[in-house]
């Protein structure tokens, strides 16, 4: 068959953010023969490349890249007893509506999430006190440099919080995910918002179905409305030791702090730019901050990479500047 290249394409409808210059080439792949023949045609021209999958963590500059994106299109979900295998190029939460229409267990916390299965690994994906390694059995990868699939056991793919080794290592290209699920499994219901969605309406123990009910129902009322460009959390949640937790509990009293498994501490990115900063609702030109999330970053239709890119500076000096802890992106950021 062949890959069609294409020459001078438009990224930004291809983000969720929706800003972005052209790709110097552009080329959708859904097979390993297509993804060896894109990189070669990369190779041969000694251009880079970029792998893009839902563009939902994107932020691409207005200059565009100068090389290769390779849109990941592999698709096809299977079922095999509770293990589940989908395509990287699947829509995530299409994967997580039909595995719990099959009454399968452990991603409905994972609902809503933009962006697609590569993207999930990738990113390792988390919410509700639920992470996507929490259930992958294995990854399958292609290594561009190498032009060999192998498969990634969990215990290989070194997740931690939005961290996998094919985010570390840019020749890895996720090409499929397989899930372990479980078939008769308890949801987990723990999360502060998800707990208080369930006490307001009476329900002691939720349903599988009611879990996803109420993990859109949240999601919605705390994302900005759909049309409006965002890519989610801007910045990750910061990661302290005790003594820097107690150091700014001095000064912060009411700071939010998760005790980790590692002895480390999750900060609330969200808190410390609400209430170390003031970054709700603030506006800058087309882009600005969503009024129920400081994390979120939203294009109100006409901002540019550099205006987002601008403001998201200013909020990370601010607060780098009255708690000296250093904000960083969980978007990935696109450039040539
Ligand atoms: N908070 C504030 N102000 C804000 C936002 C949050 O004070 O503007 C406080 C809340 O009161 C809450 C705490 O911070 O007590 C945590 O907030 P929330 O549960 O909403 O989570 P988050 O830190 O805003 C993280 C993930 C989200 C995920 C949610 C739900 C990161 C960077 N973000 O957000 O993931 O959906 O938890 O579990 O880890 C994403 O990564 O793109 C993403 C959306």
């Amino acid at each position: 068959m062949g890959i069609q290249v294409k020459e001078q394409v438009l990224l930004a409808p291809f983000t969720t953010m929706r800003v972005g210059g052209n790709a110097r080439f552009f080329a959708r792949v859904g097979t390993v023969d297509e993804l060896s023949e894109a990189v070669f045609f990369a190779r041969s021209k000694n251009l880079p490349i970029f792998i893009l999958g839902g563009g939902s963590n994107t932020l691409v500059s207005g200059a565009g890249f100068f090389g290769l994106v390779i849109k990941i299109e592999f698709k096809g979900i299977t079922y095999k007893n509770n293990h589940i295998t989908a395509g990287a190029g699947v829509v995530w939460d299409e994967v997580v509506s039909d595995v719990v229409a099959h009454n399968l267990c452990g991603i409905e916390n994972l609902s809503l999430i933009p962006g697609t299965v590569g993207g999930a690994a990738v990113q390792n994906i988390g919410a509700y006190g639920v992470e996507a390694c929490d259930t992958i059995f294995s990854v399958e990868a292609f290594d561009m440099k190498t032009t060999q699939t192998k498969i990634f056991l969990r215990a290989e793919c070194e997740f931690g919080y939005r961290e996998s080794i094919f985010k570390k290592n840019k020749n890895l290209v996720v090409t499929r995910v397989t899930f372990e699920l479980a078939q008769n499994g308890t949801p987990r219901a723990d999360y502060e918002d998800v707990k208080n969605y369930f006490a307001e309406r009476g329900i002691k123990s939720p349903a599988l179905g009611e879990i996803r009910e109420a993990i859109v129902a949240i999601r919605t009322w705390k994302m900005p409305a759909p049309g409006i460009g965002t890519a989610g959390s801007f910045f990750k949640n910061p990661v302290v030791s005790v003594p820097e937790y107690e150091a700014l509990k001095n000064e912060l009293p009411e700071i939010k702090g998760y005790l980790q498994a590692d002895n480390s501490v999750k900060l609330s990115a969200g808190w410390l730019l609400d209430h170390a900063g003031k970054w709700r609702g603030v506006r800058r030109q087309g882009a600005g901050v969503h009024e129920k999330n400081a994390l979120i970053l939203v294009n109100y239709g006409t901002a540019t990479a550099e205006e987002i890119l601008s403001l998201t500076d200013e909020m990370k000096s601010d607060i780098k500047e009255k708690t000296g802890v250093l904000l960083e992106e969980e978007v990935i950021l696109v450039k040539s």
